[in-house]
């Protein structure tokens, strides 16, 4: 059915890829687009869908995955992409010649498919149906560049490395050091450089566009276009475009933001390990102890599963609660873009996430990095080396030195550097997405192109 006044829309197809670090920047895309006068039609798997009741302007069409529970229970991300793949080729086959069909009918036709990289498979179906297609990528330019020296490293015999801690330099990607290479920690090697080349294959489609911003990656970004032959787009941080619903696959736990009123101006320290990364019973316990002895108000985010073999509150320590009572907030899940926007937060650790680094600097919050795995180890490396907005916190958990990582943030002169060039990167990014910025010039060249097909 034709939507009421918007006959001569075109529709966008977008394929989401089911993890929570990439539904968030695709559906803040679709809301980007949207404004632009597009149509939006989002594709889904089963697993960790996204509540299209939080979306109303978008179509929400899902795919039989074929994944089974046993697939889901490994936790084996990488095993789980490229099941995906294998599953998901036919049910959008269908789906989408589907939706071409029904586009006469519909008074709005299909411009292109717009794909995760995750989700390659979308590529060949959109090829056949005659559609042009995009490829979005949630992470960042220096991660793609550094897996291609991993790959390079791959096909030399040199990974796995015979030291995954080393501090050795990769000469081809400075400041990395093999230890910050972006490596999986999910099932067999032999798998993840599959999936790692399938990703970046850019096959026939289009354009490539990327949630980052010249004034974080300008080089980065020059490097990749020079080598490749589609134009790439770089139109982050897309969540401050425009206002997008949270996408949030967990409840957020909305009462933190009445304790964060009450909290002093960047008093509080907040802490998210992300939606995948877990860690054991020994770290967490060393966290609790080392965030209750800095004595600084902190918002925790312990996300239900993990730590390994226990759920949420029950892994924190005896008598942790009492010790740190009004100080501190424990929750399964935080509405993070809020909390970071509030004027109480004056520090993240955070796993470095993509899309925490962006929203971090997006509110110029400084941050303490612990990665975990893939591009967030490339991630924490350049917000303690190069962008200088963060402290790398390394090697193994122990309260004494999380009491003082916390105490050189929050307390002393060292931290207030630090957050005067987080607000710094806050100007700049804004400056990217304003009129005539390099996220807001690269947005209107990829409405150009989407126009032309
Ligand atoms: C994963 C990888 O870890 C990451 O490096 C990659 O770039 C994307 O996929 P994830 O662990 O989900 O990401 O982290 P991140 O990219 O930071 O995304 C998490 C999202 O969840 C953020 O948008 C954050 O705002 C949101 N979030 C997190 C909440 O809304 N509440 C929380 O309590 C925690």
């Amino acid at each position: 059915m034709a939507e009421e006044g918007h006959e001569q829309r075109r529709r966008l197809v977008l394929v989401a890829a089911p993890f929570q670090g990439h539904i968030n920047p695709l559906l803040q895309l679709s809301a980007v687009l949207h404004s632009k006068g597009f149509s939006i039609t989002i594709v889904h798997t089963q697993f960790n869908s996204p509540d299209p009741s939080n979306h109303p302007g978008f179509n929400f069409l899902f795919l039989q995955d074929g994944l089974s529970d046993h697939d889901i229970a490994s936790l084996d991300l990488t095993a789980i992409v490229l099941v995906l793949n294998d599953k998901c080729q036919l049910p959008f086959q269908e789906c989408l010649a589907k939706l071409v069909k029904e586009q006469e009918t519909r008074g709005d036709q299909i411009a292109c498919v717009i794909y995760d990289e995750l989700s390659y498979f979308s590529e060949a179906t959109a090829h056949n149906l005659k559609l042009p297609s995009i490829i979005f990528r949630t992470s960042n330019a220096n991660t793609f560049l550094a897996r291609s020296v991993l790959i390079e490293m791959y096909v030399l015999g040199r990974i796995p490395l015979a030291d995954p801690l080393s501090q050795k330099a990769v000469p081809e990607h400075p400041p990395l050091r093999q230890r910050d290479l972006p490596i999986s920690s999910f099932g067999p090697m032999k798998n993840f450089f599959k999936l790692l080349g399938n990703a970046r294959d850019v096959r026939r489609s289009s354009a490539i566009v990327y949630n980052t911003m010249d004034c974080l990656e300008g080089s980065s970004l020059a490097k990749l276009q020079q080598h490749c032959h589609v134009p790439i787009f770089a139109i982050g941080p897309i969540h401050k475009i425009v206002p997008a619903p949270s996408c949030s696959l967990l409840e957020e736990d909305t009462n933190c933001m009445s304790w964060l009123d009450r909290q002093a101006p960047s008093s509080v320290i907040y802490v998210s390990p992300g939606s995948l990364a877990s860690m054991n019973e020994t770290d967490i316990l060393e966290m609790a102890w080392g965030l209750a002895n800095s004595k600084q108000p902190f918002l925790w985010v312990v996300r239900p599963g993990s730590v390994h073999g226990s759920e949420r509150a029950e892994s924190l320590p005896e008598g942790f609660r009492e010790i740190t009572g009004e100080k501190g907030r424990v929750v399964k899940w935080a509405p993070q873009r809020e909390v970071l926007a509030h004027n109480a937060v004056g520090g993240f650790w955070s796993h470095c996430g993509w899309n925490s680094l962006l929203e971090s600097i997006s509110e110029g919050v400084p941050m303490i990095c612990r990665p975990s795995f893939g591009d967030q180890k490339v991630t924490a490396r350049y917000v303690s080396q190069v962008w200088r907005v963060g402290l790398h916190l390394e090697d193994e958990l122990e309260r004494g030195e999380i009491e003082s990582v916390i105490t050189r943030l929050m307390v002393d002169k060292e931290g207030d550097e630090m957050r005067q060039r987080a607000m710094d990167l806050k100007a700049k990014a804004e400056l990217c997405i304003r009129t005539g910025g390099s996220s807001y010039n690269s947005i209107n060249k990829l409405v150009e192109l989407i126009k032309s097909f």
